[in-house]
């Protein structure tokens, strides 16, 4: 009897203590193992995940569903420093984490992939390191993956491609090299692909036309080399093709028929040859048309002065030849109008005093002659 009074007793300082010190949950211990890892955390963060509540559920930048799962962790812009542990693998209803704009460092964590509910993963502006890793094709719910502005490496991985809804990709500038994965539209769900300011290599897969809900599509300052993919013709939905400075090569193969959405074409700072498509004039959306630093030649279609919104025409530094098409006086939102450095000739067509939205204008180093026209002037 004394015995088992004792056991009794013992059991329920167990118990007792157990409260005391497991009171908080999982998810809330996990976080607050998350805490300790970070060398800078605002007062509000330090004081407000407090240990004596049983859930994190009201603690800053978290939130739960009905059964007090923590479902998004965001603290974007707190000024955090340190490293993101382990622990965030033991959040395993977690849908959305957002720790952007922070002073994070060190790897991605393997345990992300362990967040197997994810559906936006935003650890943009920070300072990460190391790879991406494989095992992040276990978030099979991923839509938005934002890992731009860090110092991240290696190949981005192809497995990221097999998550079926994947829809918004953000890794741009970054130091991922490597090629462009070839499978990157197998699931055929992805709308945004910005990989700019990387050092990506190889060609620009043809597969990219198999995108379909592609809206933008920015792989500017990489070293991508090759012709363009005559594909790129399928994508419909297309709004922004940002292909600047890379080492592009060939003539511009594509036939511009399905347009319609186009805002910005910047081919600049390549290497391409050949002449301007005329079917440009088909894109009634293009605001942004930039083909400067090129070796483009022929002369400038006049169907340029079709799209109404065009604002922005730079085709300086190219080997354009022939009249300056007084079509372009039709532009009138044309703000920039930049044709330096060509081998245009003949007279400055007086359409262009139409431009009543014109702010800067450079036609110098060219072969023009004539008078300049008073209404410009
Ligand atoms: C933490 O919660 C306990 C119990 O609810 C409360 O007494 C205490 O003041 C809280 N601490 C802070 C820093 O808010
Ligand atoms: C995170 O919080 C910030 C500020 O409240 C908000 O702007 C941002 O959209 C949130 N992130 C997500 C992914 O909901
Ligand atoms: C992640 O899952 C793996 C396999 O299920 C497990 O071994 C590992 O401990 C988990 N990590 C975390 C941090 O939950
Ligand atoms: C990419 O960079 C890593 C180092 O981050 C290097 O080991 C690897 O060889 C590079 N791969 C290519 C294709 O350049
Ligand atoms: C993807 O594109 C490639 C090359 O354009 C093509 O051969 C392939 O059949 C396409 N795949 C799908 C699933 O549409
Ligand atoms: C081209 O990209 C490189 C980095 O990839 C950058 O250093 C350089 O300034 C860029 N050049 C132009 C003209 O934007
Ligand atoms: C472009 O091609 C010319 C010769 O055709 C070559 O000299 C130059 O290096 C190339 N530039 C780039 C950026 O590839
Ligand atoms: C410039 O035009 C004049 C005739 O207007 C022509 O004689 C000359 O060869 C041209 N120069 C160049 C570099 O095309």
């Amino acid at each position: 009897m004394k015995f088992r009074l004792c056991h009794l007793l013992l059991l329920f300082t167990f118990s007792a203590s157990l409260h005391a010190v497991f009171g908080l949950n999982n998810e809330g211990v996990a976080l607050l193992s998350l805490l300790r890892r970070w060398t800078s955390v605002p007062y509000s963060l330090r004081s407000g995940w407090n240990t004596s509540d049983s859930t994190p559920c009201n603690w800053v930048g978290i939130e739960c569903d009905s059964k007090n799962n923590v479902v998004s962790f965001n603290l974007s812009s707190y000024a955090i420093s340190g490293q993101l542990g382990p622990e965030i693998g033991h959040l395993r209803e977690l849908e959305i984490i957002d720790l952007s704009s922070n002073d994070f460092s060190g790897n991605l964590p393997e345990a992300l992939g362990n967040c197997s509910a994810l559906k936006c993963l935003d650890l943009s502006c920070n300072r990460f390191t190391g790879q991406i890793p494989d095992n992040f094709k276990h978030l099979q719910f991923l839509s938005a993956l934002v890992l731009n502005n860090n110092s991240l490496e290696g190949e981005i991985p192809e497995s990221l491609f097999q998550i079926p809804g994947l829809q918004v990709v953000l890794l741009h500038f970054n130091y991922f090299n490597g090629s462009i994965p070839s499978n990157v539209c197998d699931m055929g769900e992805v709308e945004l692909l910005w990989l700019s300011g990387n050092r990506l290599s190889g060609t620009i897969p043809e597969s990219i036309g198999n995108c379909s809900k592609l809206q933008a599509l920015l792989l500017f300052d990489n070293n991508l080399v090759g012709v363009l993919p005559e594909s790129l013709n399928n994508l419909k939905n297309l709004i922004y093709l940002d292909l600047q400075n890379n080492s592009l090569t060939g003539s511009i193969p594509l036939n511009f028929r399905n347009c319609k959405d186009l805002k910005l074409l910047s081919l600049s700072y390549n290497n391409f040859s050949g002449e301007i498509p005329p079917e440009l004039g088909n894109c009634k959306s293009l605001e942004s048309l930039l083909l400067h630093t090129n070796q483009l030649e022929g002369r400038i279609p006049a169907e340029l002065g079709l799209p109404e919104q065009l604002s922005r025409l730079n085709l300086s530094k190219n080997r354009l030849s022939g009249k300056i098409p007084p079509e372009l006086g039709k532009c009138r939102s044309l703000e920039i109008l930049n044709l330096w450095k060509n081998q245009l000739e003949g007279r400055i067509p007086d359409e262009l005093g139409m431009l009543s939205n014109l702010r800067y204008l450079k036609l110098s180093s060219n072969n023009l002659s004539g008078e300049i026209p008073y209404i410009i002037l």
